[in-house]
């Protein structure tokens, strides 16, 4: 529906401009906003304040224009002009109600019918693989993992691509560590259950025993050149560290496997090829023995120009080099159409920098999108990084345990005729929620206040208040005994209630595209939230089982159906399923 309506804006505006109204050039971007206050209509837009002045006319009598130069149409059932110049647009009805029996009987509720299907390389979680999976990761892991959701709902071939850090320096010292605790044959795999009191202890020998020190770099380097036996150990390092984000996954409810590990390692033997290639195309500066690229895009604060290393004097490459590497590998053999890195935004200049030089480079073509959608990072309610009692880093495993103790509290404060088990399964959906809801409804480019009291609660935007949402919903058409597929009657609006509740319902669809577009999961969360709120509205104002016009009540049934509908698909977006009781 926005969409038409932008598209006869369009038609306004080109209109005017054959009257000699607006000159040619003028190229407006058509901005529709949905007013909260619906006396001002279902749309308003500024597109007469913008164009006023080189139209030498006031922004008011502009407005009256372009609605004079909007074609017939029935989706436009009236216009106003409202304050400086606004134009403010009230829908057809009728095309409400129609969108909504489509969306009734579509299973994807009307979203994707009008997308182009592209390819979508998505690179999410990525964490490195030296470590156990901490706070920090857990936004990328769950906003990547929304956003490729919304993208494969909208009808798109997505592919995921967990880019883990396998490679690197670090792995000398926890080789050398491994050795040595193979040696007393005790059981590796017990001790790496522990992956970061492992790295720990790797890490205190390393700095304090010169000898373990050296022997570390010597593997790195025999690793680098691939001897078997470092290849072996290492394998099995990286072997049981997966498989501790696997855990994490599964327990997040996150769509990652296996399968979908492409990790830095993958792209060693195109290393040498990626810096030749740089050389070959004039691109390659020698400074200070590392062969680096310079930009004229990219300079200092004091205008010097910044480097990009490729490769380090000793011959080692870095985390640049793979990144183009995997910048072409996307391009050419994934034929990406559009590549996103869900990625701390504290990587901002590294990204632009590749985006910028895999292009000049030929990399990747011109056509391939390039975005990076960073995040900020995680604090503690006192606004300082986000950290565990003790004050080291949280892992994640012990937060989530942590969260579905807090829900389980939650829950047996409200409810008390469910069964242990149950009250247990609701604790871990509801806990796990709570914790991926609260960040999923925050903008992802801020820095996010981790704060139990707020997201464990049924107050407010929480995953809570929408899960209970859904059961009631649930419940009514329980007690009924009814399905919601089952629905017969058309809709009809008659109270401002259920023309809000409809008018909600039909914004879906325009809600998943700008996720889509923007990466942007809490315009989601935003939406379901206020969809809660027009439903508890609604209900509280218009009966629904006690009505005795049938019609009325299959008319209120169908919005109650699409309703819970929108909830579970909304939910079902960011990783969180339904209850039906809690
Ligand atoms: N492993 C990196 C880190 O933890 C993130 C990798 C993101 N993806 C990429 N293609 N660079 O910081």
């Amino acid at each position: 529906m926005k969409q038409q309506i932008e598209v006869l804006l369009h038609a306004a505006v080109d209109g005017l401009k054959e009257q000699g109204v607006l000159s040619d050039d003028a190229a407006p971007r058509i901005q529709l906003d949905r007013p909260r206050d619906k006396s001002h209509g279902d749309f308003a837009s500024n597109l007469a304040m913008m164009l006023a002045k080189p139209a030498k006319k006031s922004p008011r009598e502009l407005a009256q224009l372009i609605i004079d130069a909007i074609p017939a149409n029935d989706v436009i059932a009236g216009c106003d002009i409202a304050g400086p110049g606004f134009i403010n647009i009230r829908v057809n009805h009728q095309r409400i109600i129609d969108q909504l029996e489509q969306a009734f009987h579509d299973p994807r509720l009307g979203v994707g019918s009008s997308v182009d299907a592209q390819t979508i390389v998505i690179d999410y979680s990525s964490p490195n693989l030296a470590k156990e999976m901490h706070v920090g990761h857990l936004r990328s892991t769950i906003i990547g993992d929304a956003i490729a959701r919304t993208l494969e709902l909208q009808g798109h071939q997505v592919i995921r691509q967990n880019h883990v850090g396998d490679w690197g320096t670090q792995f000398g010292m926890l080789l050398a560590h491994m050795e040595d605790v193979q040696k007393e044959s005790a059981d590796v795999a017990l001790q790496l259950s522990d992956l970061e009191t492992f790295y720990k202890a790797a890490k205190k020998r390393f700095d304090a025993e010169p000898e373990f020190a050296d022997r570390a770099r010597a593997l790195v380097v025999k690793l680098q050149g691939g001897d078997a036996y470092c290849l072996n150990l290492w394998r099995q390092f990286i072997d049981i560290s997966l498989a501790h984000c696997q855990e994490v996954y599964d327990r997040l409810g996150v769509k990652l496997t296996r399968d979908d590990v492409m990790a830095e390692s993958a792209y060693n033997d195109e290393l040498h090829g990626i810096v030749a290639l740089l050389r070959d195309k004039g691109l390659l500066v020698e400074d200070q023995g590392a062969q680096c690229v310079f930009l004229d895009e990219f300079t200092g604060k004091e205008g010097e120009p910044l480097p990009i290393i490729v490769q380090k004097k000793d011959g080692g490459f870095l985390y640049a080099t793979t990144d183009l590497a995997a910048a072409r590998y996307r391009a050419e053999k994934l034929h990406a159409d559009r590549a996103i890195y869900v990625v701390d935004a504290r990587q901002a200049l590294h990204f632009n920098q590749i985006f910028t030089l895999a292009r000049k480079a030929g990399l990747v073509p011109a056509s391939m999108s390039m975005e990076h959608m960073g995040f900020g990072v995680v604090l503690g309610k006192d606004n300082r990084p986000f950290k565990s009692r003790d004050g080291g880093v949280t892992k994640l495993a012990d937060l989530l345990s942590e969260a579905e103790r807090r829900a389980g509290d939650l829950i047996a404060s409200k409810n008390t005729d469910l069964s242990a088990e149950e009250q247990a399964h609701i604790a871990s959906v509801v806990g796990i929620a709570a914790v991926k809801y609260a960040d999923l409804s925050k903008n992802r480019t801020s820095d996010y206040v981790f704060d139990w009291d707020t997201m464990i609660s049924f107050e407010g935007n929480t995953a809570p208040y929408l899960l209970y949402a859904y059961t009631r919903v649930n419940s009514m058409f329980q007690k009924a005994g009814l399905t919601m597929g089952d629905v017969e009657g058309a809709i009809t609006l008659s109270t401002e209630q259920d023309t809000n509740l409809a008018n909600k319902l039909a914004q879906f669809p325009e809600i998943i595209t700008s996720v889509a577009n923007k990466g942007m999961p809490h315009f989601l969360c935003g939406y379901l939230f206020e969809l809660a709120g027009a439903f508890s509205s609604f209900y509280e104002a218009c009966p629904i089982l006690n009505s005795d016009d049938e019609a009325l009540k299959a008319s209120r049934l169908k919005l109650a159906a699409l309703t819970a509908r929108t909830l579970e698909q909304g939910l079902a977006l960011l990783g969180i399923p339904v209850l039906k009781r809690m």
